[in-house]
């Protein structure tokens, strides 16, 4: 009876600790404003089909890889090459996936600073009888203030790396898990009145009705690195958490429940969104700004808006949060597995990511006219490269790693199903998701 207990508790917790990570800024913030700019539902298939066919099946890849090697990416990586006689070079797999974390963390924590900063406006009241246009310019004004700011991201990124630092994240995920039935709920409440107002209907053609015509080789590059940044494949992350993962669990099932919810929570972001965005006859590509402008405008017009806006941005501050633990995991395994200890790797880490975020933080204000590259200021370029490049460049060569170089009875013991599920998984991962990582990653780099 305690036996059974005991399984029970840790396989929820492994479910946990993936859903934590999968769900964050990437479902509620940049889900809709990528797909607003992608031309609404010719994305949304995309990106649903590519989250069946690479993100899925890569995903298992991942936590496979960090199952079966019981050890930090790095050193999964490398152990798993040598049982199999390959290069121990795969170990630099795990070194470009902290890299890669590295790029995301630092505009991730300054845009979860966002959520800080509306989380105490709206709990102060402040957007109660605002009309739209009040509300998007005080955001254009909050973005152009380069101390607010910088202040948001460091105090987003000092929450982050204390946890980090004390190894307390299964307590947040606990609390998380509590929480996000909450988050859901108030979604679904958000849905609901979405349904009421005249947008509603615009709002779901919009998303579901695709427009074939609008999928150009950019909307397919740019619904493939979503695929990948919102369930957190492909750098390493989820591999670390893999090395824990208890014995008897089945691996498909559970990457499918965290891919089902992910979905889930995108679609009834998208569709409240939408529904504000087509009733104030807002342009969809607003860009990054469009769920921090329309959700305070909806819930000005619900009664309890202060207290409904300041309970979601708590709930998605608590989501961001989870996920952002989970971004900084990899490298401060990494430096610990070097020698260091577990706090001065999390300064390291926060004070590098630090310096980094304050590129993104500025690229409003300060650093406004600094256009390194296509034109893109530091922010469009941090949020756009690591996720659409690094991303699935570091699937890719996951997926390549766990079915074609792993020995197999590895992978199939780690992915803890039978010879037919096996060959299942391994069919897709050689002749679906790789080559269409492939074709997509050279049509978008050529
Ligand atoms: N999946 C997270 C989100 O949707 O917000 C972002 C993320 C976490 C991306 C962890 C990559 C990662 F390794
Ligand atoms: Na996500």
């Amino acid at each position: 009876m305690n036996a059974t207990l005991e399984r029970w508790s840790t396989r929820r917790a492994f479910i946990l600790a993936v859903t934590g990570a999968a769900v964050g800024l990437g479902n509620i913030w940049r889900f809709p404003y990528i797909t607003g700019e992608n031309g609404g539902a010719a994305f949304l298939v995309l990106y649903v089909a590519f989250v069946l066919l690479l993100g899925l099946p890569i995903m298992m890849a991942e936590i496979l890889i960090g199952r079966a090697g019981r050890r930090s990416p790095v050193e999964s990586l490398g152990h798993l090459a040598a049982l199999a006689g390959a290069s121990r070079h795969w170990r630099f797999l795990g070194l470009f996936g902290a890299f890669t974390v590295f790029c995301i963390l630092s505009f991730y924590s300054v845009v979860s600073g966002w959520s800080i900063e509306f989380f105490v406006t709206a709990i102060n009241g402040g957007f109660v009888g605002r009309d739209p246009a009040e509300i998007g310019a005080g955001f254009e004004a909050f973005l152009a203030d380069p101390w607010r700011m910088v202040f948001n991201h460091t105090l987003f990124l000092f929450m982050t790396m204390t946890v980090v630092a004390a190894g307390v994240a299964k307590g947040l995920e606990r609390l998380n898990n509590l929480l996000m039935p909450l988050l859901y709920l108030l979604l679904m409440l958000l849905a609901g009145y979405a349904a009421t107002t005249d947008g509603f209907g615009t709002a779901l053609a919009w998303l579901f009705r695709p427009d074939l015509a609008a999928i150009t080789p950019m909307v397919v590059m740019h619904a493939m690195g979503h695929a990948f940044f919102t369930l957190a494949v492909g750098a390493c992350a989820l591999m670390a958490y893999g090395a824990y993962m208890p014995e008897r669990q089945s691996l498909p099932h559970a990457a499918g429940a965290v891919a089902l919810l992910d979905v889930g929570v995108a679609l009834l972001a998208g569709i409240a969104i939408f529904s504000v965005v087509f009733s104030q006859g807002m342009d969809p590509g607003e860009g990054p700004g469009l769920m921090f402008v329309t959700l305070p405008i909806a819930f000005a017009e619900l009664p309890w808006g202060a207290l409904w806006l300041s309970t979601f941005f708590l709930l998605l501050l608590l989501a961001t949060w989870t996920s952002s633990i989970n971004l900084a995991e990899p490298m401060v395994a990494t430096l610990q597995g070097r020698g260091l200890g577990r706090g001065r790797s999390a300064t390291l880490v926060g004070v590098l990511v630090w310096l980094m975020g304050l590129l993104s933080a500025l690229s409003f204000s300060t650093l406004s006219g600094w256009r390194p590259l296509f034109g893109m200021n530091a922010f469009d370029l941090v949020t756009t490269i690591p996720t659409e490049i690094f991303l699935p460049v570091g699937g890719l060569l996951i997926a390549v790693f766990s079915a074609w170089v792993m020995p197999r009875h590895e992978a199939q013991a780690a992915l803890g199903v039978g010879e037919s599920g096996f060959f299942l998984w391994r069919t897709v991962v050689r002749w679906v998701s790789i080559p269409l990582a492939a074709l997509v990653l050279a049509a978008g780099l050529l």
